[in-house]
């Protein structure tokens, strides 16, 4: 059993929140470290803050030595518990059909005021002909089943009992390497694309360059030449056209299916391909399903989830679901434990929940038991009021972006499994729709995972329940190719996102 986390310490003075958007954070992170610390660090007093300074410069210096090695900047670390508060209940109140759907996500007609897409025609080697030998995508099975129906994958029949009848339809077994044909599909149909390149403010090259590095990083005889192959050729390609000149790149942007690490590769006998590495890469905006936090042209957006609504009406009823559902858990724990790995902590997460069986939910995805078509997981999150997420083998998850579409509010251990993540589709304020738990006082007994959630009372787990619902359209891939009629998917909330930034870009000064 745990004993009480430090109970002398008040939660409102552990609640802090970064007061500058990530963007700024960023671009001074390249320019000025000592702006960067004002502007996140403002109580800092001075000789602490040379210090820090000096302990920043060096940890910059590495990076820039080792950027292939995800580093972890040891920030201190906050959790968010609920103020004193000691009851709460796990039946929800039944609440009358809302929409709940916030002004940000609904769009608006406009003229595309952030200005036009121009979309590359590249050589069919860098992307159809890839999903036409899905055969020969991963070293041990097809990927055809996993790119069909347009990258959605097969429609997900096992979860029907599950989910509301007229929406298991919409529901895939949709795998979570497929951003690059999604973004694809729906960007040749979005109302700001143009064909006439001056026209264009942004530039997207419809590259698949994680399916095509995919088998490579499994091979273990896979040369760096063969992993750099497609990149290469991309950049030799898009090098060659007038327009990327034009801005040194800085108006071009792609999605990158898999986790950044899987493209920075600095040595040749490294993991992955070095595609973010090369020369051409510099300053072309990507969209990866995990960011590096210390790269400005890095944008994280979320992992591919099975829910792939048809239409508004279908996320409407899907977030009345979620909000009405009785939830019979206070928490779960969905994942594997890895043996090989010495205190890991999704072992010891599993275990605490194992121990907490009367408000702990546990489901064992070793092997691929979870992924044979089960609804296991997708229950457990609905049955649950809070799910665990500790980082996975890097330190995002999709499962993270499957608790909230399901309505359950994410505990969260690492600040760069979402905060540092997913600027543009979470709320601002971490604490507002999940909760931070410091792993040391997880690891060190001195915090149950329990007891911190039951201080939270009824009416606050309602609260950040509904803030979680209010953004689930933000996660979501739609089905149609033009998108939801008025509501703003994560493809619409990612591309507006590029614009703006672009448009920002444009500014005298702003270039480095
Ligand atoms: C490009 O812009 C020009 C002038 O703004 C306009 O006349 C032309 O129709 C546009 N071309 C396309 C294909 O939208
Ligand atoms: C690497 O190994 C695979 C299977 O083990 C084999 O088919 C392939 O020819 C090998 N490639 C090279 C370059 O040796
Ligand atoms: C990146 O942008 C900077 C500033 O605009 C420019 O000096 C540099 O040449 C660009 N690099 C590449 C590889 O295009
Ligand atoms: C779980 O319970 C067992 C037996 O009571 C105990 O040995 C173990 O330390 C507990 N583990 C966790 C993580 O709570
Ligand atoms: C998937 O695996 C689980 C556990 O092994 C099993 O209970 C379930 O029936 C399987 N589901 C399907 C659709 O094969
Ligand atoms: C447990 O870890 C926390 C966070 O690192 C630390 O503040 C605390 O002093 C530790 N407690 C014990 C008993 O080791």
């Amino acid at each position: 059993m745990f004993p009480l986390s430090n109970p002398s310490s008040s939660p409102e003075s552990q609640i802090k929140k970064p007061k500058t958007p990530l963007d700024v954070r960023r671009k001074d992170s390249f320019r000025s470290p000592k702006a960067f610390l004002a502007a996140h660090y403002p109580s800092i007093n001075q000789p602490r803050l040379c210090l820090f300074l000096s302990i920043f410069f060096i940890q910059i210096l590495l990076l820039l030595a080792l950027r292939s090695i995800p580093r972890s900047f040891h920030h201190r670390l906050h959790h968010f518990p609920a103020p004193v508060n000691a009851h709460h209940h796990l039946t929800p109140t039944l609440t009358t059909t809302t929409a709940s759907i916030s002004a940000s996500t609904v769009k608006v007609e406009t003229t595309c005021e952030f200005g036009e897409i121009f979309v590359y025609d590249l050589p069919s080697a860098l992307n159809h002909e890839l999903v036409n030998n899905c055969d020969e995508l991963n070293p041990w099975s097809s990927s055809c089943a996993a790119l069909s129906n347009d990258g959605f994958g097969p429609v997900a029949s096992g979860i029907s009992s599950v989910v509301p009848e007229n929406l298991a339809a919409a529901w895939y077994w949709t795998d979570q390497f497929v951003t690059e044909v999604l973004f694809h599909n729906r960007i040749l149909n979005h109302k700001c694309t143009t064909k006439d390149p001056n026209n264009a403010t942004a530039f997207y090259i419809p590259f698949y360059v994680g399916l095509a590095v995919g088998k490579f990083l499994w091979l273990k005889n896979s040369s760096a030449k063969e992993r750099d192959f497609h990149c290469e050729m991309m950049l030799k390609w898009v090098q060659d056209q007038p327009y990327f000149t034009r801005n040194d790149g800085w108006d071009h942007f792609l999605t990158m299916g898999r986790i950044s690490w899987d493209f920075r590769r600095s040595k040749d006998e490294d993991w992955g391909s070095s595609c973010i590495h090369k020369l051409g890469m510099r300053n072309v905006t990507r969209l990866l399903i995990e960011r590096n936090p210390w790269d400005y042209f890095d944008v994280g957006v979320p992992y591919p989830t099975g829910f792939h609504p048809r239409s508004d009406k279908d996320v409407v009823e899907w977030q009345d679901f979620v909000r009405n559902r009785k939830r019979k858990s206070l928490f779960c724990f969905a994942g594997a434990k890895r043996s090989k790995i010495k205190d890991d902590f999704r072992g010891l997460l599993w275990n605490h929940c194992r121990n907490e069986s009367d408000s702990c939910r546990v489901v064992d995805c070793a092997g691929s038991k979870c992924s044979n078509g089960t609804s296991i997981i997708l229950e457990t999150f609905l049955d649950s009021v809070f799910c665990l997420q500790p980082r996975g083998d890097s330190f995002t998850r999709r499962s993270i972006f499957d608790c909230m579409i399901a309505g359950s509010i994410p505990v969260l251990f690492w600040k760069r499994t979402a905060y540092d993540q997913y600027e543009w589709f979470l709320p601002a304020e971490p604490e507002s729709y999940s909760v931070f738990i410091d792993r040391n006082e997880v690891k060190n007994g001195t915090a149950s995972i329990r007891k911190v959630l039951e201080r939270y009372s009824e009416d606050e787990i309602r609260r950040m329940r509904e803030r979680v619902i209010e953004y689930i359209p933000k996660f979501l891939y739609a089905r149609p190719d033009e998108g939801l009629e008025t509501i703003k998917d994560a493809f619409d909330v990612a591309i507006d996102g590029v614009l703006r930034r672009f448009k920002e870009q444009e500014q005298p000064g702003y270039r480095w």
